[in-house]
């Protein structure tokens, strides 16, 4: 983001108009084939998810399997009919493909393309996070345990980049707020912090000599935000896991801000009386708030944010459209704002 001004869809980059054609033909073919599974996930797809045509199409360097065998489980109770939480959208969805290989994923590379590229060797199983700070019930705990309880719900939401591309992705996940919950904050937990793995043997982007970031990746919320019932943590993408790429096997989706506030692959969540520090904003504060609420009268020194590209970018469309304050989440969270000068705590 910082380190590449690239405010337009390169062509080698957009999916190309006879794959997007078929939308969903190919995202039924591919997760079927990908995954090893018969049409998890989407209502409407599993009809269309065999032949080997279709199959033909996935990305076989893509294959993966469940992460751990309970997880295959914890997918299945999301199969066949996807149970939505009630947040979604009539807007086209992104093409699965689109999703996981045009990323933004430092650890893995600045390119769009090395995150799916550079993140084989990623491996999620174990994985545990940590709970620090002002909680009652501070402690290490498995990914089986942070997800255990809670049932898994598919949502789609639109994701819009400060670099002024957006997607609308159908997560699976579960709601922040219900995990916060377990866990006890104190009265004292205004602020919650979020890291990413640090792992320079498997994330080549952080042994970088080149890199800007101030490893691991951190991000953070405050309370009301974190506890905002819109508020994902998402472990799977298109009804099955999340590939390495997308944040395996946890991370955060936060629609009514910019994607960078939407922190994978989370290791540690700290609860803290004060403002945490966050990536972007260590890096240039004048450029990334804390806040960062897609804001279509606030501009990036770089970006314009009153317009968005929303992929994929075909020949035949230009695809811009105009942005929306709160990234059309304006209902829901615009009253966690009220009284503040969003041009100030942008
Ligand atoms: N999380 C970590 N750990 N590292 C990153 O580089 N990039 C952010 C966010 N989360 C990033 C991250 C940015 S800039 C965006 S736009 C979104 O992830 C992109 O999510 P996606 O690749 O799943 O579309």
């Amino acid at each position: 983001m910082l380190i590449k001004s690239k405010p337009d869809i390169l062509p080698s980059e957009i999916t190309p108009e006879s794959v997007y054609h078929d939308r969903r033909r190919f995202i039924a073919g591919s997760l079927s084939a990908a995954f090893g599974v018969a049409s998890v996930g989407l209502p409407g797809l599993a009809s269309a998810a065999d032949g080997d045509g279709l199959r033909a199409q996935a990305p076989t360097d893509l294959v993966r399997s469940a992460p751990a065998p309970w997880w295959e489980d914890k997918f299945a109770s999301i199969a066949p009919a996807v149970k939505t939480g009630g947040f979604s959208t009539s807007e086209p969805l992104t093409p699965y493909r689109d999703v996981i290989s045009y990323n933004n994923f430092y650890e893995f590379g600045t390119d769009k393309g090395d995150p799916i590229a550079n993140s084989k060797q990623f491996k999620v199983d174990p994985w545990s996070v940590a709970i620090e700070g002002e909680v009652e019930k501070p402690g290490v705990y498995t990914l089986e345990d942070i997800l255990k309880p809670h049932a898994l719900e598919e949502r789609v939401y639109r994701l819009r980049c400060v670099e002024r591309w957006s997607m609308v992705i159908p997560w699976v996940g579960f709601s922040l707020a219900d995990l916060i919950k377990r866990f006890q904050p104190t009265s004292k937990a205004k602020y919650v912090e979020f890291f990413t793995l640090l792992d320079p043997e498997t994330m080549p982007g952080q042994r970088s000599r080149f890199t800007t970031i101030s490893w691991p990746y951190r991000e953070g919320l405050r309370m009301d935000e974190a506890m905002n019932p819109l508020t994902l943590l998402a472990v799977g993408v298109y009804g099955n896991y999340l590939p390495p790429q997308n944040g395996a096997p946890i991370r955060l989706i936060v629609p009514w801000k910019y994607g960078f506030k939407s922190i994978k692959s989370i290791v540690k969540i700290r609860f803290t009386e004060t403002q945490p520090d966050t990536s972007w904003n260590m890096l240039a504060a004048n450029e990334y708030g804390f806040y960062a609420n897609v804001n279509p009268e606030v501009h990036h020194p770089r970006w314009r944010q009153d317009m968005e590209t929303r992929l994929p970018q075909t020949l035949f469309s230009s695809s811009r459209i105009d942005t929306q304050p709160f990234n059309g989440y304006g209902e829901q969270v615009a009253s966690l704002y009220k009284g503040m000068d969003l041009s100030k705590n942008y």
